[in-house]
């Protein structure tokens, strides 16, 4: 290819006109995409290397094209590479610049190989370190959420269904339900990997080649397990960018929610939490405000999150096979998600280190609303040999006495409790005692302290 060719789009000899203007404008994904430079250089290296391996190219060529390779990764990583909307994408930019450097050689480099392989080679390979991004920082929030836990295992609160008062918890026990979310998000990030390991590279346009390649080679070169094995079902799969946008949407939405709670939380009618300066923002005209703008925009983001998996959802909707331009779009869809999802997860982890229980507020909450009437039907049940209903009943019949009284049930003496249940001894009183309730809810997954010490420490290990 002579010099003044080179800067035609590669399909010139066949297309004639310049194309226009707009589809130029809005065709191009380079601004995108040059985000795979590393990637997309690491899948030509190996490809040129298997075809020497495969005596397609000569070593010479293979050497000339992996050092021009190098040459560009260079420039593009120290910002001195020129990218060209031209040349639409990463893959054809750098093939533009190889013929500038290396010359006519660089046409050898796209043999047995198309853009089409390319492109998921390259995401593939940036999905799974992506993949491994998040899961570190879920690490991290999983470890701040415990130390926080660790702190509280005594700490009292409510536990609320219907946000309204229903069984003492410990805040530690609560907190630990957060790890529990965050180490099923690694979980099921991680059961990804499976398919992101199945290398595209070699199904070409797809159909697979003509040529003498050897796809395991390349595989193993690129950190895969395997070669995918439909060339046609390779070029059109984009289930591992559902898979991924997936797993982030649920993350996100653990991250809305304990997010809402503390919200809720730190509201003037609660009280619970206390959240320092640092994470709080104020108002334009109520100089007394500290709102927590950053749960919300937790929230808020969500939003946006599930939006790009129900994107991705409905570019693939009754989408032939195989190879069309409505998937370039997946790669903006997941480096948007990706960056919201690292920057929640880290938002949420400086939260959680910025804020402090009001114990009092807790504790306080924790004894209105009758929180320690189901311990009562317990113990009726324990110690009087009554079935769990007639219980239930006469527990209903007490919380209602003491409702009219104007009494908390630990405000209830025995005469009175024994006028509703004359078998009543002062043994019962204990069951009013928040730390009692808590502690009684020995069954494995319950909140005793015990139990919570003994969740935290496996988790410590386990980390
Ligand atoms: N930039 C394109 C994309 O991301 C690469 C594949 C182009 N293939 C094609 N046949 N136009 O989807």
């Amino acid at each position: 290819m002579s010099k003044n060719k080179n800067n035609h789009a590669i399909w010139n000899t066949r297309i004639k006109k310049k194309t226009s203007g707009i589809f130029l404008k809005v065709g191009s994904s380079i601004v995108v995409d040059k985000k795979l430079y590393r990637e997309d250089i690491r899948g030509s290296i190996a490809h040129v290397e298997m075809l020497f391996r495969q005596k397609i190219i000569s070593f010479q060529i293979k050497n000339k094209i992996i050092y021009g390779l190098k040459k560009i990764e260079k420039e593009i990583s120290k910002n001195k590479f020129e990218f060209d909307t031209k040349y639409e994408d990463i893959h054809m930019n750098i093939e533009k610049r190889l013929f500038k450097i290396i010359g006519d050689e660089a046409g050898y480099m796209h043999t047995a190989r198309s853009r089409n392989d390319q492109v998921i080679t390259d995401f593939k390979i940036w999905i799974k370190s992506a993949t491994k991004e998040i899961n570190s920082n879920l690490i991290k929030i999983i470890k701040t959420t415990l130390k926080i836990a660790e702190k509280n295992i005594e700490t009292v609160m409510p536990g609320l269904t219907h946000l309204k008062n229903a069984q003492p918890v410990s805040l530690g026990h609560y907190l630990m339900a957060y790890v529990e979310m965050f180490l099923r998000d690694k979980k099921r990030f991680t059961n990804n990997m499976e398919s992101l390991n199945e290398n595209p590279l070699g199904v070409s346009a797809l159909t697979g080649t003509s040529f003498n390649i050897d796809r395991n080679y390349t595989t193993k070169k690129l950190g895969f397990k395997r070669p995918t094995n439909n060339s046609i079902d390779t070029v059109s799969d984009r289930d591992f960018v559902l898979d991924y946008l997936y797993c982030c949407s649920v993350c996100s939405m653990h991250i809305s929610r304990i997010a809402e709670e503390l919200i809720i939380w730190c509201s003037d009618g609660f009280g619970l939490i206390k959240l320092s300066d640092k994470v709080v923002t104020g108002s334009s005209i109520m100089p007394q405000k500290k709102n927590p703008d950053l749960m919300e925009y937790l929230r808020g983001k969500t939003g946006s999150v599930y939006g790009n998996l129900f994107s991705m959802l409905t570019i693939l909707k009754g989408l032939p096979l195989s190879y069309f331009k409505d998937l370039q779009d997946d790669k903006e869809i997941v480096f948007k998600t990706h960056e919201t999802l690292i920057n929640n997860i880290k938002i949420l982890d400086e939260i959680l280190n910025n804020m402090t229980p009001n114990k009092k507020k807790m504790l306080d909450l924790a004894n209105t609303g009758f929180i320690t009437a189901t311990d009562l039907a317990d113990y009726l049940v324990k110690n009087h040999a009554m079935s769990f209903r007639n219980a239930y009943q006469k527990t209903a019949a007490i919380v209602n006495y003491a409702e009219k009284n104007k009494k908390k049930l630990h405000d209830l003496n025995l005469e009175e409790l024994k006028k509703i249940e004359p078998k009543l001894t002062q043994n019962v009183l204990k069951v009013f005692d928040l730390k009692y309730s808590i502690n009684s809810k020995k069954s494995y997954g319950g909140t005793s302290f015990d139990n919570i010490k003994k969740m935290i420490l496996k988790y410590k290990k386990q980390l």
